[in-house]
């Protein structure tokens, strides 16, 4: 038996780096997905197929001897082997419609479309277990992870997220359309933090304003998602890029993306760690052809909806 099970990908709709030093921060999940298809074989082995390549692994081997992209997959595999006492093999694919390691939650929605799966193999679980499992696999490589972006990836929708930890799915779902466009360049999250910790500790008065603006713009964010309205949102988002760019995060290709964009959408900003990643610009269907084609030229870039489903499970 094939057990297949898939996971949206993720964005910051606001709060990045603000949330590490309180507040809240708006993540959202989209409409594209990671697949993982599961299956136990009469190997030994632990054999995993990805975009990102190819990994055999002896299953009595320790997963911290896979390289960094497999080991949750081989954590989780290892996991379920050893709990139902079985004595198989397993193989697993990985397939994507969404680049990695761009701020989009790869890793984490590969977590929990893997841990759907491969769980499934053995018997049901609920969502929440899955998301235990899912968590307990991406803190084998993001040690301090707060679980954020595999909550979104498993229950969809939009979700407003404090330091303190405390998740709250929001049960709105406004229509609206993004358009996700990638700078091809790769960052590195713990990088990009460090960086704003640097300018918090130089210059601790513009930081402490800057955290209070955005507590306040958030709180903005949230009523005009309530009510589906585009134009106050977009706004909100070119505001947030603007405090964004003052603590360091934005570069000129992401602004220059972002300009692209000025009169085509509601508006624009980064999503995530940036300093590369990608960017997102807010439309509806009235300006979403114009928004696309303005960064299609130069940049990989798709239209999203949001994702209300999470983790979604079949077998073959
Ligand atoms: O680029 P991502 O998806 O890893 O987002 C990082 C979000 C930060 O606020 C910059 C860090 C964090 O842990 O919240």
């Amino acid at each position: 038996m094939k057990s297949v099970a898939s996971a949206p990908a993720k964005i910051i709709l606001f709060g990045e780096h603000f949330i590490v030093y309180g507040g809240k921060a708006i993540l959202c999940a989209i409409d594209k997905r990671i697949t993982v298809e599961s299956e136990m074989t009469k190997t030994n082995n632990i054999e995993i197929e990805s975009g990102l390549g190819k990994l055999v692994i002896p299953k009595s081997d320790s997963y911290k001897n896979a390289d960094s992209v497999f080991r949750p997959l081989v954590y989780i595999a290892q996991k379920m082997l050893e709990k139902f006492h079985s004595k198989a093999g397993m193989r697993i694919r990985v397939s994507s419609e969404f680049p990695s390691g761009v701020g989009l939650g790869s890793s984490s929605a590969c977590c929990v479309a893997a841990a759907g799966s491969i769980s499934s193999l053995f018997e049901n679980h609920t969502k929440e277990e899955i998301l235990k499992i899912a968590i307990d696999a991406e803190r084998t490589i993001f040690e301090n992870t707060s679980g954020a972006d595999c909550t979104a990836c498993t229950y969809g929708g939009i979700l407003e997220y404090s330091k303190d930890g405390q998740i709250k799915k929001l049960e709105i779902v406004p229509k609206l359309e993004l358009v996700v466009a990638n700078s091809g360049i790769i960052h590195s999250t713990s990088k990009v933090v460090s960086m704003v910790k640097h300018f918090k500790d130089g210059k601790p008065e513009i930081f402490s304003s800057l955290c209070i603006l955005e507590v306040n713009l958030i709180e903005d964010a949230l009523d005009a998602l309530q009510k589906n309205d585009l134009v106050k949102l977009g706004k909100l988002m070119i505001q947030n890029q603007e405090f964004l760019e003052k603590i360091g995060v934005s570069n000129d290709i992401l602004n220059s993306m972002i300009s692209l964009v000025k009169d085509a959408s509601y508006g624009a900003k980064l999503t995530g760690a940036g300093d590369g990643g990608c960017i997102i610009a807010l439309a509806d269907k009235s300006n979403l052809k114009k928004t696309l084609n303005a960064l299609a030229k130069k940049y990989e870039c798709f239209s999203a909806k949001i994702d209300t489903n999470g983790l979604e499970q079949s077998s073959a």
